[in-house]
C-alpha cells in the first residue's frame, strides 16, 4: 500500500523489496547508486541489496552502528567517501538502516551539493513507524542530540517488515516504543492493541506510520501539531544525554512519556489513571523497571532541547489517548 506526503510517498508491504528495482527504475535513469548503512545491516543485506537492485550499480559506505555515528567527524568521513567514489548531484543516495543511518545519510543528502535526491529504506522497526518519515535529518553535538540538522524529503519510502526478522529483541522493543506513543498521541485502536500485545502486524505499523504521516502532512516544518511527535522527548533527550547515549531511544522516551504524563496530572490536564495504565504497559513490554527512574536528575539537560524556546519550556500533555495538546511555558 502507498501512504502520500504530499511530496514523496511511503510504500508499504511485504512484498516492496521485490518491486524496489522497477519502483526505482521508474523515477531514476542513471545505474550509478550509494547506499550509506551501518556495519551490521551491510553485513546481513549487503547481497540482498545487490540481487534486489540488480539493474544499478551499488556503492556501499558503511559506519560504526552507534548513536556516536551522528557525528560531524563521521557526516565528514561519509562525504568524502561518498566524493571519492564520485558521486555526482543527480545521483541517489539511499539510507539503508535504523534511525542513526536515516539521519545521517539525510543530512549527507540535504547538504552535499546543496542537495542529492535520496531514499529511505528503514531496516529497524523504530525507524519503519517513525524516524524515516517526516524529512527530519541531523547529527548530535556534545551539548545534545540533533542540534545540527535540516529537513529534507525524501524521494521515497520504502518499508518491508522483511528486515525486522534479523532485528535483535532490544531493538524491536525500541521501536514499540515508539508505536505506543503513535497510539497515544493519535490513534487510540492502536494503543489499545499495545494494552495485550507485544508482536506488530503489518497492519499496526501501517497504523502508526499513519499517525506521523497525517501530522507531517499538516506541519511539516513543526510549527504546530508536529511538536506532537515529540510527546516524551524532551525528557527522552535529557536521558540519552545523561546516560551518554548508552541507554536505548525508546527506553529513554518511554521514562520520558511518563514524565510528561506525570507534569499533566500536576497541571491537571491529565487523567491519573492513564499514567498507571501507561506504565503498566511500558513495564509489560519491559521499556522500564521499577523503581522508576527519578526525572530531577536530568532536569538540567534540557535547556539545550529544541523545545526550550525563549517563552520557556513546551511539553506535549494529553488530556486523553488520542488527545495531545501544547503546554507553553512549563517550569520544572
Ligand atoms: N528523524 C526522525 O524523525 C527521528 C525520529 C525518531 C528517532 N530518530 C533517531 O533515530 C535514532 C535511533 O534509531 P534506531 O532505534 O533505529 O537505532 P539504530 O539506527 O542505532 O539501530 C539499532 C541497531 O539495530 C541494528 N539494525 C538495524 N537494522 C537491523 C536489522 N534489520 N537486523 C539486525 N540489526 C539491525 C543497527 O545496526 C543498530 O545496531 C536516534 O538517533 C534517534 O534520534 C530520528
Amino acid at each position: 500500500m502507498k501512504i502520500n506526503l504530499n511530496q514523496y510517498d511511503i510504500q508499504i508491504g511485504e512484498d516492496t523489496m521485490d518491486k524496489i528495482d522497477e519502483s526505482i527504475r521508474s523515477f531514476y535513469p542513471y545505474k550509478e547508486i550509494f547506499i550509506i548503512t551501518d556495519d551490521n545491516v551491510f553485513k546481513l543485506y549487503k547481497d540482498f541489496m545487490i540481487k534486489k537492485l540488480s539493474s544499478f550499480t551499488l556503492h556501499f559506505i558503511s559506519i560504526e552502528p552507534f548513536e556516536s555515528s551522528k557525528s560531524l567527524k563521521t557526516y565528514e568521513r561519509v562525504i568524502n567517501q561518498l566524493l571519492d567514489k564520485k558521486i555526482r548531484k543527480n545521483n541517489l543516495i539511499i539510507a539503508l538502516g535504523g534511525g542513526v543511518v536515516g539521519d545521517l545519510a539525510g543530512f549527507v543528502a540535504a547538504t552535499l551539493f546543496r542537495g542529492v535526491d535520496f531514499i529511505q529504506i528503514p531496516t529497524t522497526l523504530l525507524a519503519m513507524v517513525d524516524s524515516s518519515i517526516g524529512g527530519k535529518t541531523g547529527i548530535d553535538l556534545n551539548q545534545g542530540k540533533n542540534l545540527i540538522g535540516a529537513f529534507k524529503n525524501p524521494v521515497k519510502v520504502f518499508i518491508d517488515p522483511i528486515f525486522l526478522s534479523t532485528l535483535p529483541k532490544v531493538e524491536y522493543k525500541n521501536g514499540l516504543a515508539e508505536t505506543l506513543k503513535a497510539g497515544l498521541i493519535g490513534n487510540p485502536k492502536l494503543y489499545e492493541y499495545l494494552k495485550v500485545n507485544d508482536k506488530l502486524t503489518i497492519n499496526e505499523i501501517i497504523m502508526a506510520i499513519e499517525v506521523k504521516a497525517d501530522i507531517v502532512k499538516k506541519d511539516p516544518f513543526e510549527k504546530n501539531e508536529r511538536m506532537f511527535l515529540n510527546f516524551g522527548h524532551t525528557f527522552g533527550h535529557a536521558i540519552e544525554r545523561h546516560y551518554d547515549y548508552a541507554i536505548k531511544h525508546g527506553v529513554a522516551i518511554s521514562y520520558g512519556m511518563l514524565f510528561s504524563l506525570e507534569l499533566g496530572i500536576k497541571s491537571k490536564v491529565t487523567n491519573p489513571l492513564l499514567f498507571d495504565e501507561v506504565k503498566k504497559i511500558l513495564l509489560r513490554l519491559e521499556l522500564i523497571k521499577e523503581p522508576i527512574l527519578d526525572k530531577e536528575q536530568f532536569i538540567g539537560y534540557i535547556q539545550y532541547d529544541k523545545k526550550n524556546y525563549s517563552d520557556g519550556l513546551r511539553f506535549v500533555y494529553l488530556k486523553d489517548v488520542g488527545k495531545p495538546i501544547i503546554q507553553k511555558g512549563v517550569q520544572l
